[in-house]
């Protein structure tokens, strides 16, 4: 599996297109990238062929998706974080955790990135929509960390998450449990975590990340509906800025885990709140009155605790 899809004439061209507002030539890039325009052609049909948005007129070509992870970027972005051996980045896969999914079963920790997943899944067996445009990635960890502290990690994810948006693009960002990152009460981020573990030995864990950043929210959403970042700040908006500083605050949370309990309680929308619990055939109504140690969510109910 190879970890970055594009070689660097490719990435060259990718960066022609979208530094250029307009359509641009055959010829021109041509010269500008020093091969012949046959070359260029074969290298559009190419990219073409992995589902870059290359648009192709009489007058040359453009790019529509203009927010492409580039190598040395995140080559940068992976030098500064250790709990990760290193990334894969995809512009169309069917779901990053399925990629994490078959490099952790080598033990292999780390940060699967995609543009666009075909096949995004949410909790409880729910589609996650995944257009160009979005923060879509999974990290493997396999360190073993006990099984009955597995729960933590949904809410370090959570809380790195919120902390990531508010430092980087100064919104407001909340929690809700169990697994949901809030912007004015609507959902920007979700968590999904999925595991392989013997009786008590965790094996690895998958953390699933999505966040609507730069991509097109529909708000058909179940419980909630959705928001994006461009859509709350009216811009678009930079995505490796977020996706380092998740990192960041994923490794800290991770070394100092005493922290992501208290932090959750101070980001949290559910505390205090009346709320309803719906879990596999079964429905709670009260007040979300507390977390406790093991990660449960307290609820206050007409029957009691
Ligand atoms: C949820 O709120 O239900 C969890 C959503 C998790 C979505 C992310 S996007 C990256 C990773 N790949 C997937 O297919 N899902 C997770």
């Amino acid at each position: 599996m190879k970890k970055y899809p594009f070689t660097t004439v490719e990435e060259n061209l990718i960066k022609l297109l979208r530094d250029s507002p307009d359509v641009i030539s055959g010829e021109k890039i041509a010269q500008s990238l020093g091969i012949s325009r046959v070359a260029v052609w074969k290298k559009i049909q190419k990219l073409k062929k992995e589902n870059i948005p290359i648009y192709a007129c009489k007058r040359g070509y453009s790019l529509s998706n203009k927010m492409i992870f580039f190598k040395a970027e995140l080559d940068n972005m992976i030098k500064n974080i250790s709990l990760f051996e290193d990334y894969y980045y995809f512009y169309e896969t069917s779901s990053t955790m399925e990629i994490a999914k078959e490099l952790a079963e080598k033990g292999k920790r780390v940060i699967v990135i995609a543009e666009k997943q075909t096949q995004g899944r949410g909790r409880l067996g729910r589609k996650w929509e995944s257009q160009e445009g979005g923060l879509w990635f999974t990290l493997s960890l396999t360190n073993s960390i006990p099984l009955k502290h597995v729960f933590l990690l949904t809410y370090l994810s959570a809380v790195a998450t919120a902390l990531a948006i508010r430092d980087t693009y100064q919104l407001p960002a909340k929690v809700k449990w169990p697994n949901d990152v809030l912007l004015h009460e609507r959902k920007v981020a979700g968590i999904l975590l999925e595991i392989k573990a013997e009786v008590d030995l965790l094996l690895y864990t998958l953390i699933g990340i999505g966040v609507n950043v730069n991509n097109k929210v529909t708000h058909k959403e179940f419980l909630y509906p959705a928001i994006s970042i461009s859509e709350a700040l009216n811009k678009e908006v930079q995505r490796l800025p977020l996706l380092s500083t998740i990192l960041s605050y994923f490794e800290k949370l991770y070394s100092e885990k005493t922290l992501i309990l208290p932090l959750w309680k101070e980001l949290s929308e559910t505390l205090g709140k009346w709320i309803k619990v719906v879990t596999f055939g079964k429905e709670v109504i009260g007040q979300a009155i507390d977390l406790d140690e093991e990660g449960a969510l307290l609820v206050k109910t007409k029957e009691g605790l």
